[in-house]
């Protein structure tokens, strides 16, 4: 049988990516690009240049990715592009592109949403990684990048349940702004935890907001202060030679404040639900102790955990064509030409959680 393929087009923040997916998840072809080093001056992405770099670099990587995939139009059965939510200038490139094709081409394209795709991205495979036999729905998923952290109840596709959040910050823009206060640049938050393995996660004690409270909200704004607060008290008390000495100590230890709330989270979440699944996602995952952690949480209590390689985490094109050929395949859904960017999600994209 001759699989139907799906091209995905991701431009929703700093990442230009492009995949081919076939209906059973089967990743065809991945080919991304991230800029990070134009907005490191910067500190932080910045909307502008993100979007000038998808439309410079969006038509070579979809060129590029139909000759890795050894794949011509006629083969493709549909365009999946994110549409929301994301930066509205760099959603506009990636939609247009899938407009544009699909009309040059006569193949249907359907706007999905990016955080849906993080949360089916476990379901990928390739040569490399498949989701562990008998993997289905439901589960808990915790979607931790640079821009979000949330935590949902998957229950099918379609189906889901935003259980709960940060009211401010996102783990990764946490991580990133503390690594920026230490001098490690932008984003920081792989280097952070580099560090990290080499000091003490309690030398310092920074605070964990809302760990305790009996919900599903997080906060990480508190945390940013106080990392900034002892970073400067330590810069005027400190020699520059001890400060640097320092840095792997108050890495290790502002990370296990960000891991000890993550599964604190974790952990209320699959108690209220009854649920013996979790899945990570988001380009946190790759964080060495949340892994570790989560690891030795989730075997200690038996349930099962997936941790999507880092390529199906991060931001991608391969989870966007995935929804798409699920939404288009099994939901029978298709965009018209009037579809455009949206800055958030749509209200009927997750529905509220309901204990
Ligand atoms: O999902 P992603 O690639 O892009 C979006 O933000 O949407 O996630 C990037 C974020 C950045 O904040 C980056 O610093 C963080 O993930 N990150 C990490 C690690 N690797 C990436 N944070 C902590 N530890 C890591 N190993
Ligand atoms: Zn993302």
């Amino acid at each position: 049988m001759i699989a139907r393929l799906t091209l995905g087009i991701e431009t929703s923040c700093d990442d230009t990516s492009v995949a081919l997916v076939a209906e059973d998840g089967t990743v065809r072809a991945l080919v991304s690009a991230t800029k990070d080093l134009d907005h490191e001056p910067y500190g932080g992405i910045v909307p502008e240049i993100a979007s000038r770099n998808h439309s410079i670099l969006l038509l070579p990587l979809i060129d590029e990715c139909l000759r890795k995939g050894q794949v011509s139009w006629p083969q493709i059965s549909g365009i999946a592009v994110t549409n929301r939510p994301g930066l509205i200038g760099a959603l506009i490139v990636g939609v247009v592109t899938a407009k544009s094709l699909s009309l040059i081409y006569k193949t249907p394209f359907l706007g999905v949403n990016h955080l849906e795709g993080h949360l089916v991205a476990p379901f990928l495979r390739d040569e490399e990684y498949a989701p562990p036999a008998g993997f289905t729905y439901p589960y808990v998923a915790l979607a931790i990048s640079g821009g979000h952290t949330s935590l949902y109840y998957v229950q099918g596709l379609g189906q889901y349940q935003l259980l709960g959040g940060t009211r401010d910050d996102a783990a990764g823009e946490a991580f990133d702004k503390f690594a920026k206060m230490l001098g490690l640049g932008f984003p920081g938050g792989v280097r952070l935890d580099k560090l990290a393995q080499s000091g003490n996660p309690s030398a310092y004690n920074f605070p964990r907001s809302m760990i305790n409270d009996d919900n599903l909200e997080m906060s990480f704004s508190g945390l940013k202060s106080a990392g900034h607060r002892l970073v400067e008290e330590l810069r005027t008390k400190l020699t520059p030679e001890e400060f640097q000495q320092n840095i792997p100590d108050l890495c290790a230890s502002f990370q296990e404040a960000i891991v000890d709330v993550l599964l604190a989270k974790l952990e209320c979440a699959t108690r209220r639900l009854q649920c013996r699944k979790v899945v990570l996602t988001g380009g946190v995952s790759a964080n060495s102790r949340l892994r570790a952690r989560a690891l030795e949480w989730t075997q200690k209590k038996s349930y099962s955990l997936v941790i999507p390689p880092l390529r199906y985490c991060t931001d991608n094109a391969a989870m966007i064509a995935y929804l798409g050929s699920l939404r288009m395949n099994q939901l029978h859904e298709q965009s018209d030409a009037s579809l455009g960017p949206r800055t958030q999600s749509l209200p009927t994209d997750f529905s509220a959680f309901l204990p």
